[in-house]
């Protein structure tokens, strides 16, 4: 059990962590000549780590495209905005498991059962049986690649989520990037020899920095009236 936190000290890690979230903005425009120190980044990409994901499989895999020539062709190929993927300090391709790579008879979920969740080699078999059947007939996705993979990309984006707020907290700018061309971001991966494509595709990128330019707008939101229900 944890100490009860003080008033004083929730009170200060609530105002941080808004000060935080409202920092965080999508920048368009990054600062070329500034890097990430890579003792902060590895604070983000921890963060990444802690996310939570359905029945603990971690899905995802954080590619970070730190050769010029690697991440040039991953900009140009993927056709993404060269102010953010070209001129940030780093590039985070966010990949997710195919329905393949989730495969409850595949290597992978044998793998993060055994060495990750301690899990004893007989009880794996059993585990298989009861994650074909959440699979089947919980989520409903299994048969279906496009819905098995938007299931492991969406909880890519939650270790995301937790990078982009990270990175926040330590006043590290970043934006998420979807606006690219998914089948040449994943193409440019399997070529580098990153990713087994059959296995694994990309989902998501995210780019980190600081700032060149304030964001045009300010932040925007729709009040919490508006979003919260209650029943
Ligand atoms: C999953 C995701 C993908 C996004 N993709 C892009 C993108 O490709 N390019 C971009 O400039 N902004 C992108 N954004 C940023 C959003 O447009 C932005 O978060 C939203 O307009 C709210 O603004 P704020 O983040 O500055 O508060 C993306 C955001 C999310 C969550």
């Amino acid at each position: 059990m944890s100490e009860t936190m003080s008033p004083q000290l929730k009170q200060h890690v609530q105002s941080t962590y808004l000060t935080a979230l409202r920092f965080r903005r999508a920048i368009k425009a990054f600062d070329p000549r500034r890097e990430v120190d890579p003792a902060d980044f590895d604070f983000i990409c921890q963060a990444a780590r802690l996310a939570p994901s359905s029945n603990g499989l971690e899905p995802w895999n954080l590619i970070v495209l730190r050769d010029p020539a690697l991440r040039a062709k991953f900009v140009e190929r993927t056709r993404a905005r060269a102010e953010q993927a070209g001129q940030a300090s780093h590039l985070v391709a966010v990949t997710a498991k195919t329905a393949k790579g989730i495969s409850p008879d595949g290597d992978y979920l044998a793998h993060i059962s055994a060495t990750v969740q301690a899990m004893a080699p007989e009880t794996i078999a059993a585990r298989r049986d009861g994650f074909r059947d959440f699979l089947a007939n919980r989520i409903e996705v299994l048969g279906s690649p496009e819905a098995t993979f938007g299931w492991t990309a969406r909880q890519a984006y939650l270790a995301l989520e937790n990078m982009l707020v990270a990175a926040a907290l330590i006043e590290v700018d970043s934006c998420p990037l979807e606006g690219v061309d998914y089948g040449q971001a994943t193409a440019v991966l399997a070529e580098a020899g990153l990713i087994d494509p059959e296995l694994d595709a990309f989902a998501v990128a995210a780019v980190f920095g600081y700032r060149s330019a304030d964001p045009k707008r300010p932040q925007a939101r729709r009040p919490l009236e508006e979003i919260v229900r209650w029943a």
